[in-house]
Parts: structure tokens; sequence; C-alpha cells
């Protein structure tokens, strides 16, 4: 220390002079156990007698240690650090190797310059030596998975080798902060989740750097059970309103029931009759042949039951069957054209009725062929027509008045 101050002395006595010692960094991160160059750069304007260089180290706490100096070409080691530090003049540079944790602390570099008078310069640079950080691991607990709501789960960064690490955790790819649910230890090397919820599924992965090295651990995607959620119900075919399913008479319908879980759920199908309820089928799918059903009108639940979570949810609905012309009809949507469609028809009907009736009693001698009884007949025989093509073309508007 005391020779530091020295030094110093020198330092200011020679600011006015014109030598210039400059470092391009006061701060320099070594590896250990690779070669370290403190790179300096000096320059004068006067003409030398002599050049000096002095290399000097000092850790807190300790006196300042003599390395290795120069007088113009000839470098003076200090014999007990000869093998490790290197000085070529006129370069002042001083190269470490191999550089080692304990070579941590400030080196000192100060140049003399003998010309008319003796100039002087010093500059301090503080190194720090770092092991790179090994790739780390990460561990999860428990690594069986946990219950969402129900556990907690703490993630584990283990790192082998290396100094001044600094942990950070990822969520895919982003990084993760604290938050309510997330604690981190006092160095962060432990991430703890506190509920786990579904959400917390990711691909997870802890990144640890120090100053000369950074390395990312394996993705982990932790096992978080979840759910049943979102239970819906859905079919391939038949007009679907609200949870009620219409089916024509005759057609197979297929029912899909699906929720999201994890593990997937173990799905049943439940079907009501009266105040009773049995099971008719395991598994998401289920098929429903119209023609095998007893009723119009059946009502089903499909349960979808998680057996880790221990969770399970239901949903109701109906199926209603009816004939291909009430489905039609549904379909159209419009009662209102098919009213239209009768209501000419039997506008029709009284207009032929009508005309008959007249030319009847206008024209009764005139037609002297056309007997009452066979007016009649023929009135029978349109009314049979207009029947006829009603049945077969508009099934529609019979099942309107005949199906309740
Ligand atoms: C050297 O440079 C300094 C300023 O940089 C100046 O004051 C001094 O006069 C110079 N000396 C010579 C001999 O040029
Ligand atoms: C050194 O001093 C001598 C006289 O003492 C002078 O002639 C010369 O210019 C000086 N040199 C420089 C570089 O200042
Ligand atoms: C240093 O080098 C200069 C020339 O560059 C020379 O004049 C001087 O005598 C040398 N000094 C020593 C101690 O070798
Ligand atoms: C001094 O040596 C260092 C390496 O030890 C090198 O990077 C630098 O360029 C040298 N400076 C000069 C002026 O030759
Ligand atoms: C986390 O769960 C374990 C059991 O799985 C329990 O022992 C521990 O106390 C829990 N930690 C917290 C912070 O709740
Ligand atoms: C934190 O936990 C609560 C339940 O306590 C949950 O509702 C919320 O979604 C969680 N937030 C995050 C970001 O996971
Ligand atoms: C832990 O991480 C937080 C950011 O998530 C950061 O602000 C804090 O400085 C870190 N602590 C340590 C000891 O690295
Ligand atoms: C997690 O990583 C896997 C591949 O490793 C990828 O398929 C998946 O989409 C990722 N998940 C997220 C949420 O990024
Ligand atoms: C839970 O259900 C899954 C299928 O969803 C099945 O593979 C597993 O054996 C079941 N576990 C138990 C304990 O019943
Ligand atoms: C259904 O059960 C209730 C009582 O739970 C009973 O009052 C009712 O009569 C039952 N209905 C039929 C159709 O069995």
């Amino acid at each position: 220390m005391a020779l530091f101050i020295f030094l110093s002395f020198l330092f200011y006595a020679g600011v006015c002079s014109a030598l210039k010692l400059t470092v391009p960094s006061h701060t320099i991160h070594g590896i250990e156990g690779q070669p370290l160059h403190l790179t300096v750069n000096y320059n004068f304007n006067t003409t030398a007698s002599e050049v000096q260089i002095i290399w000097l180290f000092e850790r807190p706490q300790t006196n300042s240690k003599y390395l290795l100096g120069s007088v113009n070409q000839t470098v003076v080691p200090d014999l007990e650090y000869q093998h490790k530090f290197t000085l070529i003049p006129p370069n002042a540079s001083l190269m470490i190797n191999p550089l080692h944790i304990s070579d941590e602390g400030n080196y000192i570099v100060k140049v003399n310059v003998r010309g008319n008078r003796t100039i002087a310069a010093s500059q301090k640079i503080q190194v720090a030596v770092d092991v790179p950080v090994t790739k780390p691991v990460v561990h999860t607990e428990p690594s069986s998975g946990v219950v969402e709501y129900v556990g907690n789960m703490t993630l584990k960064c283990t790192v082998g080798k290396g100094t001044r690490v600094v942990y950070q955790w990822m969520k895919n790819g982003k990084r993760l902060h604290a938050g309510p649910n997330y604690t981190f230890s006092s160095n962060n090397a432990t991430l703890l989740i506190l509920p786990v919820v579904k959400e917390d599924i990711g691909n997870y992965s802890c990144l640890v750097s120090n100053p000369v090295s950074a390395m990312e651990s394996e993705i982990i995607a932790p096992t978080i059970y979840y759910g049943p959620y979102g239970l819906r119900v859905k079919s391939d075919k038949g007009l679907k309103v609200g949870a009620v399913f219409t089916v024509d008479i005759g057609e197979a319908i297929l029912f899909d029931c699906s929720a999201d879980s994890n593990p997937p759920n173990t799905y049943s199908w439940i079907q009501r009759a009266d105040n009773t309820t049995h099971v008719i089928k395991y598994g998401p799918h289920l098929e429903v042949i119209s023609e095998k059903v007893a009723q119009k009108t059946i009502d089903y639940i499909c349960r979808a039951f998680n057996n880790v979570t221990g969770k399970r949810d239901e949903t109701h609905f109906t199926v209603i069957v009816t004939s291909v012309g009430l489905e039609k009809l549904a379909q159209k949507g419009k009662s209102l054209s098919s009213l239209a469609v009768i209501t000419g028809i039997s506008l029709l009907l009284i207009l032929v009725m009508a005309f008959l009736f007249l030319w009847k009693r206008y024209q009764p001698y005139k037609v002297l062929w056309m007997t009452l009884e066979y007016m009649n007949l023929l009135l029978f025989l349109i009314l049979l027509v207009v029947l006829g093509y009603v049945i077969l073309h508009h099934k529609l508007i019979l099942s309107f008045f005949f199906i309740p």
C-alpha cells in the first residue's frame, strides 16, 4: 500500500507531462485456467533516455506486491512469479498465464519516462476470475406430477461448475418473474409454484450465467393433472337446438362426448327413464339407432370422470325421434308456408265446387248429357285426385295435422 501511495505521488507529479497511458477497460473478466492479457498503451512526446514499466498487484486488505518490471528492453521479474507473468517491452501489456482464482484483484501498471526530466503515469485494472458454468440440470418435485389446486411444485436448478452463477427461469422461452403463485429462493435457483393450475403447464428451463459464460438446461414439462373442463356433446347429424337433438326415425346418429382433462377422462353414457337412470355405454362415443328406441323422446347424460383429480362433470341432452316430414318442416322452420299451401288447396276446392254449382244452375238444358248424378261423381273424383296429390307430395301437411 505504501508503495502505491508513493507511486501515486509520482503519477500526480507528472500530470502536466506529455505521457499518456491508457487501458481499454478498467474491469476485466478472466476465465480460470486460461491466459489473460492486460492490454496497455502509452505514448510520450519527449526524447527518452530510459523507459521504465512496473506491474504491481494488490488485493483488498493486503499489501501491494511487485510482479515484474522493465527498464528499456530488460525485464526484471520477481523470481517468485516469473513463470506466470510475461512482459515484452516496450509493449507494457501484461500476460498472465495460466489465470487462477487467486489472481483476482487489482493490477497497477506504472510507466516512467526519463528525458530532460522524469515523467510518469499509472493505471489500475480490476481483474475478476470466473469458472465457466456447466450445463444445468432441472429436477421437479414431485416428479410424478401434481394435481391442480391440490399440490405444489418445486423446480430445482443445479449446476456442476461455475462461479458467481446467476439463475433465471424460463417458461416457453420467456423469462419468468415472481408473482402470487411463483416464489423464488434467495439465489433464484429454486422455483416454487403454489398453487399449481392448468395454466402452469409449459416448457420450463433454467438459464445459468456468469460474466464469462451462459448455459441453458434441457426443457422440462412438468405433469399437471386437471379437468374435466368444457364438457360437450356433438353429433354427426340431426338437428341440434340447445341440448335437444332432433333425429329422423330410422336414422342412426353418433354422439361424441369430449372434455379437456389430464389424464384423459373416462366417459359413461347414462339413459334416464322416468326416475331411474342406468349406464348404457362406456367410452367417448354413443350410437343411437332411432328405430330401436321405444320412446319418441329420450334423455341422456354424458358423464366425464378424471380418475386422478377425482373430479367429474356431466351434461344432459335429449333426443327426439321424428318422421322425415317433421324434420323437413322443422328445417324449413316456416309453418306459415305450409299453412299457405293448405289454404291454397282449400280455396281451389271451394272454387271448383262453386264453379260446378253455377254451371249446373245456369246451363241445365244446354248440357243435357251431364246429369246431376254425373256432376256429383265428377266432384268426388276431383276431390280424390287432389287428396292423393296432397298425400304423395305434401306429407308434411299431413304430419302437421296428425302428429302432435
Ligand atoms: C508534449 O505535449 C504536451 C501536451 O500534450 C505539451 O504541453 C508539451 O509542450 C509537449 N512537449 C513537446 C516537447 O512537444
Ligand atoms: C532537453 O534540455 C535541453 C537543454 O537542457 C534542450 O536543449 C532540449 O531541447 C530539451 N529536450 C526536450 C525534448 O525538451
Ligand atoms: C535506454 O534506451 C535509450 C535509447 O532508446 C538509451 O539512450 C539508454 O541509454 C537506454 N538506457 C538503459 C538503462 O539501457
Ligand atoms: C502489446 O501486446 C498485446 C498482447 O500482449 C497486443 O495485443 C498489443 O497489440 C501490443 N501492443 C503493441 C503496441 O504492440
Ligand atoms: C408442498 O407440498 C408438500 C407435499 O407434497 C408439502 O410437504 C409442503 O409443505 C408443501 N409446501 C408448501 C409451501 O405448501
Ligand atoms: C394463481 O393461482 C390462482 C388460484 O389461487 C389462479 O386462479 C391463478 O390463475 C394463478 N395465476 C397464475 C398466473 O398461474
Ligand atoms: C432473482 O430474479 C429476479 C428476477 O426474476 C431478480 O430481480 C433478482 O435480482 C434475482 N436474484 C438473484 C439473487 O439473482
Ligand atoms: C413445448 O415443447 C414442445 C416440443 O419440445 C412443443 O411441441 C410444444 O408446443 C411446446 N409447448 C409450448 C407451450 O411452447
Ligand atoms: C385412470 O384412467 C386411465 C385412462 O383414462 C387409465 O389408463 C388408468 O389406469 C386409470 N387409473 C386408475 C387408478 O384407475
Ligand atoms: C319419481 O320420484 C319421486 C320421488 O323421488 C316420486 O314422487 C315420483 O312419483 C316418481 N315418478 C315416477 C314417474 O316414478
